[in-house]
């Protein structure tokens, strides 16, 4: 059995947009997904016991089943017990370089990459698919994760519609290191707030959803029109989050007026990012954002979108 070390690439969230309640208690959502280059780095090896251990130098990550990389671990485990039983578990080194808890979708790229490295060390064969719908019992995610490149993601956000890969744009991303949102809180606090507006008709969800397909941010990135992407960004979580959180909202209006394409939140949130059309003017960028706000606990990333999800290193 060989050991396999792997790429798990961040996403952003160039559009989001809360539709409704789900029966199952989430939110149907239509949004699209895209990877850029800043990546966890997992190596994973075949350990010759019953058990799987994850080790992170990263003090803020957690090494117990707490952890989603873990709980994929395990749910490969109970997914293909006589291959555990005959095979044994993995050990899981992660260098961690995407922030947590930053909307980037860190976590569910580390559980995508458990999931591939065990599938190639146990030498399963799953198909994409089939590692999708396991993904999708680890998180919404989980799914955009292994496939990466830029999609639509509808549903929970595990239904993958794949777009043209387009790789030419650079992104500035933008944190606090201290400051962390709660994903559930994030959505709990939009339910409360706007669930008056959501769409209950199981029709017009799936209208709704069928809209992004249509819509003009699809054809901008299909056209390749940069100048557009970065002006139909869009994050219904914005509402409730700069709301809460001050400070991002001060970083996001000190990110837009620095320049570059547009300006967003990323997911639930607190990552802020800045589309750039070149990466000389991403570091432009950076510098002043850096410089006006002078903050040492404020960190930023230059980084690229990418047209991969998981992948060997
Ligand atoms: O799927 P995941 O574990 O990443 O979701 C984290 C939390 O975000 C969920 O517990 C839920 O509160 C919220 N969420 C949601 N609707 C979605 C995805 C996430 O309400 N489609």
């Amino acid at each position: 059995m060989s050991a396999y070390t792997l790429l798990a690439p961040a996403k952003i969230n160039l559009y989001l947009e809360i539709i409704g309640d789900r029966p199952d208690g989430f939110h149907e959502l239509a949004m699209i997904m895209q990877s850029v280059t800043l990546a966890d780095r997992l190596a994973l090896r075949p350990n010759g016991i019953q058990d799987f251990r994850l080790h992170c130098a990263h003090p803020q990550v957690p090494q117990d089943e707490s952890n989603l990389a873990i709980k994929a671990a395990h749910l490969m485990a109970t997914e293909f017990p006589e291959t555990y039983a005959n095979l044994g578990g993995v050990d899981i080194e992660l260098e961690k370089n995407i922030p947590i808890a930053a909307g980037l979708a860190g976590g569910s790229g580390n559980a995508a990459a458990v999931l591939v490295g065990i599938d190639l060390i146990w030498q399963l064969g799953l198909t994409q698919p089939e590692l999708q719908t396991l993904g999708a019992k680890l998180g919404s995610d989980v799914p955009f994760s292994l496939v990466g490149g830029t999609a639509i993601a509808t549903g929970r956000g595990e239904k993958i519609a794949s777009l043209p890969a387009y790789d030419q744009l650079w992104v500035v991303l933008a944190k606090y290191e201290s400051l962390a949102v709660s994903t559930p809180w994030a959505y709990q606090t939009y339910r409360q707030t706007f669930g008056n507006t959501y769409a209950r008709d199981r029709q017009d969800i799936i209208a709704r959803a069928q809209q992004v397909h249509a819509g003009s941010l699809v054809t901008a990135l299909n056209r390749h029109d940069s100048q557009r992407i970065g002006q139909l960004l869009h994050n219904d979580l914005e509402k409730v989050v700069l709301k809460e959180y001050d400070l991002v909202q001060q970083l996001r209006q000190h990110m837009q007026r620095a320049g570059g394409l547009g300006t967003m939140m990323s997911g639930s949130g607190p990552t802020v990012f800045t589309l750039c059309k070149s990466l000389v003017e991403a570091k432009q960028l950076t510098q002043q954002v850096q410089t006006t706000l002078d903050n040492p606990d404020l960190k930023l990333w230059v980084t690229q979108f990418s047209r991969q999800g998981i992948h060997l290193a």
